[in-house]
């Protein structure tokens, strides 16, 4: 490893311990009387996540965190800390599970390495459109079940955000089919189903955590990524990778987890004031989302990307056995794969 990332990721570390121990580990600061008289406990809140400011899920956090103080009548203060500044995703999740850290909002792909119940979300075109997309993220009773799989584990998942849908991108080599992508090494998320969908397409992939990818792709380390167009422009993986193939291959959610070790402290209204803060600004999200999609594919462009247009059905056919293999796996699986598939219209 070179010396300078060495260093980094020393200082990255320092920093984000140094930061946890800046903010209390005891959550609850204080306690006070409702209107009703019932006495009701104050919490200071911190949840992490790996975008930028200007980023439109950083966005949506800071709007959860504000609809959270006012359904909690102030008793829940959540500061968000951008940027990875805590961590990369698999750290933050650590951090949480163990109750260091209270939130997060991290790809449910990452999820996947921590249960295996999340790989669904990661199986490439399980949802065939958009409205598919959202009738089962809103709805689902699988959706739900997933979210608090991990209750044991110490944490549950109380919200989820929209992050589009994932394509691949090269530094400058036009993917229009599986056979392009024959010696392409392509960075992707470090979650199992990932890894084999690239291979399924026929490409090398090369697991790595999101803070590295623009490096990586800088120093030929990989050959490209697969991502969202906001990972052009936020992320500025636009300032390396000229080539965005709409293979429109997954939408992963984005999903809010909590540890339990203070979920458990929250009074019943206090947890409710969360999940319908959660919701809501999930529902504001989307429209933000679509704005932004269409800012970042201009912005993009104005970078020098080009987008490609192709015919997704070779892709499609490449990875299908993996839904088969995903269903063998485990009943649960095959229980979640009907589920999702039940809100075809
Ligand atoms: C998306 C997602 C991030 C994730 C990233 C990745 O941008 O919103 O949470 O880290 O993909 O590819 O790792």
């Amino acid at each position: 490893m070179k010396i300078r990332k060495m260093f980094s990721m020393v200082a990255a570390g320092v920093l984000s311990l140094s930061l946890l121990a800046a903010c209390s580990n005891d959550s609850v600061e204080k306690s006070s009387s409702d209107a009703g008289g019932e006495k009701v406990e104050s919490f200071s809140f911190r949840l992490a996540h790996n975008q930028p400011e200007n980023h439109p899920v950083h966005i949506s956090l800071i709007e959860f965190s504000k609809l959270a103080s006012k359904k909690s009548e102030n008793s829940i203060k959540i500061d968000v800390f951008p940027n990875g500044q805590l961590g990369q995703e698999r750290d933050v999740i650590e951090l949480v599970k163990s109750g260091t850290l209270d939130m997060a909002k991290v790809s449910a792909s990452a999820l996947e390495a921590f249960e295996k119940k999340y790989a669904i979300f990661s199986l490439p075109y399980i949802f065939q459109s958009e409205e598919h997309y959202l009738e089962v993220m809103n709805n689902s009773e699988a959706v739900k079940e997933i979210f608090q799989s991990t209750k044991d584990q110490g944490f549950i998942a109380i919200g989820w955000y929209h992050a589009g849908q994932r394509s691949i991108y090269t530094t400058d080599k036009k993917v229009e089919s599986p056979d392009d992508m024959k010696g392409l090494k392509i960075r992707v998320q470090e979650s199992p189903t990932s890894i084999s969908m690239i291979e399924a397409m026929g490409g090398s992939p090369t697991p790595m955590a999101f803070g590295d990818v623009y490096t990586s792709l800088q120093q030929g380390v990989i050959d490209g990524a697969e991502n969202n167009e906001n990972a052009l422009t936020s992320n500025k993986h636009g300032e390396v990778a000229k080539a965005y193939t709409y293979t429109e291959h997954q939408y992963v959610p984005d999903v809010l987890i909590i540890s339990t070790k203070v979920w458990d402290k929250l009074s019943e209204k206090q947890q409710q004031a969360l999940k319908d803060a959660a919701k809501e600004s999930s529902e504001s999200h989307k429209e933000i989302w679509k704005k932004s999609i269409e800012k970042a594919t201009k912005e993009a462009e104005e970078m020098g990307v080009k987008f490609y247009k192709i015919d997704k059905q070779a892709f499609i056919d490449a990875v299908t056995p993996l839904h088969e293999e995903f269903k063998e796996t485990s009943e649960d699986n095959a229980r979640y794969f009907e589920d999702f598939q039940s809100y075809v219209k």
